[in-house]
């Protein structure tokens, strides 16, 4: 992408409304723009980097089993009359009528959507387990939107439910999927944490949040500090094999959210220096549920035996749009966003020093389409501002590696490598350079 062509809306001057560092990163860099309270439109960069979390996820959802699908944002009342949870979910449910006065709702999630579809279609045991999922926008008309897309009204979710014949096969689906999230946030560049988190009136320990450590989270935590550096199970766990012992692994060690707090049993188990108590942003949650929605809309199987009974869900959710406020605010500093490299909006940004010098130019076409060739998606400055005004720009919004191109270094046939997450700085030949970066060299 060459920048003159592109659509970067930076600013200037930091906005006043944003309270916490990936809000004002994200206003600031171009990434979003406010619509409505908690409602935004994803600008280019910002989009570039919500379509590569997206797929990371789907990439992870489906190694682990799952099966992706599309439900719609809208539904009708009537599908959450029969739940029950209609008139419950109370004034975050965004209801709308349309033109034959029929009321409907943009969806905050898809429980009963979901149990509808199966019931019409799943009649055996034969037909499970099965774990369904879907990436779709949610509407929650939150009380107090805030801290731009960490706390939207309208945001992307992914969203999974499975289904089981008895809790006991549903704790598999269980463990596929808690086992998915740590691999999906360490690929993000994420220590998430699984917390126990509050099962309400259905009870049992198969609930967990997935949280990662921010001062500016909402969720207060206690936990092993053990569990941060733990480290994800890798991509070559086997999913059909026994997940359990890696779930218990983590589990057998103190991680709460305050809902779930126990300080006696903390201060108990956890020696004092590895004690961390701390605040977090929920990314991920993870909740088997029974036979609750099952039950109350009759998605019944019949079991070997013959005998018909309500299948066994769990519903495991992601915070796709918020992730992007989680990572910024795991990894900036003062000048800007710090991409991981698996999520950045583009591989290597090249800054051309001198935009118009014949060879200068030349020398940046020729980085770009070699770049280019080797999938690194790059950035090309290409635009007739000063190099401060494009050094500063480049670090605001966060490529992991700068290739800096001008014409005193092209003279010895120099260019300049820029490492954005340490500051470092490498000058090399530009074929070097420009080779090293498109073998990865720098990673
Ligand atoms: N208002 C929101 N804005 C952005 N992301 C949200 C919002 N509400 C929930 N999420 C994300 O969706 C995931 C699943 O949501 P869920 O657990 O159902 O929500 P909650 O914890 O608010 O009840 C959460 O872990 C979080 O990452
Ligand atoms: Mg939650």
């Amino acid at each position: 992408m060459r920048l003159s062509r592109f659509f970067l809306p930076v600013l200037k001057e930091t906005p006043s409304e944003a309270q916490i560092a990936s809000h004002r990163l994200m206003l600031r860099a171009g990434m979003i723009r406010q619509e409505a309270a908690g409602i935004y439109a994803w600008l280019p960069l910002g989009f570039r980097v919500l379509k590569k979390i997206e797929q990371i996820v789907r990439e992870e959802q489906d190694r682990a089993g799952a099966v992706e699908m599309l439900m719609p944002t809208l539904q009708l009342a009537d599908l959450w009359r029969e739940s029950g949870r209609y008139d419950g979910y109370g004034e975050e449910m965004l209801r709308i009528v349309d033109r034959h006065d029929r009321e409907m709702l943009y969806g905050p999630t898809n429980e009963e959507m979901i149990t509808e579809i199966f019931r019409a279609y799943s009649k055996s045991y034969k037909d499970l387990p099965k774990i369904l999922y879907h990436i779709q926008w949610k509407f929650r008309d939150e009380r107090r939107p805030r801290f731009g897309v960490m706390r939207g009204r309208e945001f992307l979710m992914k969203d999974a439910y499975s289904f089981d014949m008895d809790e006991a096969h549903a704790r598999k689906a269980y463990n596929r999927m808690f086992v998915a999230y740590l691999n999906t946030f360490d690929r993000l560049g994420l220590k998430a944490v699984p917390m126990r988190a509050d099962t309400g009136p259905i009870g049992g320990d198969l609930s967990h949040e997935f949280i990662i450590l921010a001062e500016t989270g909402e969720s207060e935590v206690f936990c092993d500090s053990t569990l941060i550096d733990m480290g994800a199970p890798g991509l070559d766990v086997d999913f059909d094999g026994d997940l359990q012992p890696l779930v218990d692994q983590r589990t057998a060690l103190y991680a709460a959210t305050d809902e779930m707090h126990e300080p006696e049993r903390f201060a108990r188990d956890v020696p004092a220096e590895r004690q961390l108590s701390a605040r977090g942003i929920e990314v991920g949650h993870i909740f088997y549920f029974g036979t609750k929605y099952s039950d109350a809309m009759n998605a019944k199987v019949a079991h070997p035996d013959g005998q018909e009974r309500p299948v066994h869900m769990g519903s495991y959710g992601v915070g796709v749009s918020r992730l992007l406020g989680g990572i910024i605010e795991a990894h900036h500093d003062d000048a800007g966003c710090i991409w991981p490299e698996s999520v950045a909006p583009f591989g290597v940004g090249i800054i051309n020093l001198k935009a118009g010098d014949e060879e200068a130019d030349a020398a940046c076409e020729r980085a770009y389409s070699v770049l280019d060739t080797a999938g690194k998606e790059p950035l090309l400055d290409d635009t007739g501002d000063r190099g401060g005004a494009k050094f500063a720009r480049m670090d605001l919004i966060g490529l992991p590696y700068q290739l800096i191109i001008g014409p005193r270094g092209l003279k010895d046939g120099k260019a300049e490598v820029k490492i954005r997450a340490t500051g470092e700085r490498h000058e090399l030949s530009l074929d070097d350079a420009v080779s090293r970066l498109a073998e990865g060299a720098f990673s």
